[in-house]
């Protein structure tokens, strides 16, 4: 079965052709980043628009690559959410519409869901069961993963998601929009010994986070430092990095004591902040220390993609899965 995958629940639009025994058949991706780097964040009404545009041309696209007509596509997954509203409204009746032009079932998946699996379309795949830490712009949770369908949320953020706070924090630090890759970028050059930024909910059993206290100590860091600095880049840079290792180090503590109270041996990142690099190199040298193993798709998996809502279609529709020609796209639903 080869299934068509639509991603449009933000500033990307994904499209990517899953096939079951064969894997992924093609994808490609095209970010608004330029579009919305102007106004420092994503504009809903520009990211909905653009999504118009590009959707049909990156469709046909996908499919020249793979060397497939429409003809030979058995489903069709689109995101139904969460996500912005108007972009999540243009892959789902677009997704739809297409289906049933094609007589195939179609299928609006759940994109953390997408997220939680990414890392089995990589090989060596995680097999079940396994603690999955998804960190994106929007979210931050702690999952329990037994298989397919059956998740447990073991803790989430109260407040920011991991992805917000980087995003919110590289404001602050004068950074263009995407924030956490540039960030990150910044605080390569920093010194992580100059300063140190608490471990928030850490100190206390539970494995939920809270992550907009680190933005807030921030800004304080930036107001008492800047004014004497003699190097302000050099402060700058050193307060990104403290910033970063205290985003990566309560990650890992809460990951690590996951991982103990299940009693799993498999760790799985996914999510956009998944591809940071110190995230990765901390939390696999921590994990292996641990006796576990860690897993994270390659940086273009970890980001929003139709690969991961392609995939996820699959085994929906695989299972026997499918929606009538209403279309009900969510931008809130809990997984
Ligand atoms: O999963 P994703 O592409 O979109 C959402 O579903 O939110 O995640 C985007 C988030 C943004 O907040 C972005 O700043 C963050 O992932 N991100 C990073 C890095 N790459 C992307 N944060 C820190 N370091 C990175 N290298
Ligand atoms: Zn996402």
């Amino acid at each position: 079965m080869k299934v068509l995958g639509i991603e449009t629940s933000c500033d990307e639009t994904g499209i990517a052709v899953y096939q079951g025994g064969r894997g992924l058949v093609a994808q490609a991706v095209y970010s608004q980043t330029d579009l919305h780097s102007a106004y420092g964040g994503v504009v809903p009404e520009l990211a909905s628009r653009d999504h118009v545009r590009k959707i049909l041309p990156l469709i046909r696209q996908v499919l020249d690559e793979a060397r497939l007509s429409s003809a030979s596509i058995d489903g069709v997954a689109y995101t139904a959410g969460p996500g912005l509203i108007g972009a999540l409204l243009v892959g789902a009746a677009v997704g739809r519409s297409l289906a049933w032009a094609w007589g195939v079932p179609a299928l609006g998946v759940h994109h953390m869901e997408g997220h939680l699996l990414a890392p089995r379309l990589e090989t060596p795949a995680p097999d079940f069961p396994f603690v999955a830490l998804l960190v994106s712009g929007g979210h931050t949770q702690l999952v329990e993963v037994i298989g397919v369908g059956r998740y447990r949320m073991l803790g989430e953020s109260v407040d920011d998601a991991a992805g917000e706070a980087f995003d919110k924090t590289a404001k602050l630090l004068d950074l263009r929009y995407p924030g956490g890759p540039n960030l990150a970028r910044l605080a390569e050059r920093g010194d992580p010994r100059r300063f140190r930024f608490p471990r928030p909910m850490t100190d206390r059993p539970g494995l939920d986070f809270s992550f907009s206290g680190l933005k807030t100590f921030t800004l304080h860091k930036l107001r008492d430092e800047l004014p004497r600095a003699v190097d302000p880049d050099r402060t700058r840079a050193d307060i990104a990095r403290a910033f970063e290792e205290a985003v990566v180090d309560t990650l890992v503590i809460k990951c690590r004591r996951a991982l103990r109270e299940t009693g799993h041996r498999r760790l799985v990142l996914a999510g956009g902040v998944s591809a940071n690099r110190r995230l990765r190199e901390r939390m696999e040298r921590v994990m292996t220390d641990e006796g576990s193993e860690v897993f994270y798709p390659r940086p273009a998996l970890c980001t929003d993609n139709g690969a991961m809502v392609a995939y996820v279609g699959w085994l929906r529709l695989m299972a026997g899965q499918q929606e009538p020609l209403a279309i009900r796209p969510r931008a809130r639903w809990s997984m």
